[in-house]
């Protein structure tokens, strides 16, 4: 098992999202929930935009071009017009950096 250093943890304010490249992965979108990091694909899987450019409520992110809506933890999509989940990854917060592990 590998991982991967993403971010720090003061670069996603709560509430907010990263966009981060990290060579051999899609781009990644690291979502700040209340303290809590999560990461999962950036790039919606119904078309090219980028989750970290939607709106984040309720624990969800909101497809800034049609509006589909999926759980930030998860990565499932929970509206139309996504079916396909965000790949989530399994994510870990030491030393004030956020990890992907896996
Ligand atoms: S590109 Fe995200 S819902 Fe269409």
């Amino acid at each position: 098992m590998s991982k991967k250093q993403v971010c720090s943890v003061d670069e996603v304010a709560p509430g907010t999202s990263l966009r981060v490249e990290l060579e051999g992965l899609p781009p990644l979108a690291v979502f700040n929930l209340d303290g809590s990091f999560y990461i999962i694909n950036d790039t919606c899987s119904h078309g090219e935009a980028s989750l970290c450019e939607g709106e984040i409520e309720d624990g969800q992110v909101e497809c800034p071009w049609h509006n589909a809506r999926f759980c930030i933890k998860s990565g499932k999509a929970l509206t139309f017009p996504a079916v396909e989940p965000q790949r989530a990854y399994v994510t870990e917060v030491s030393d004030g950096m956020v990890f992907l592990v896996g």
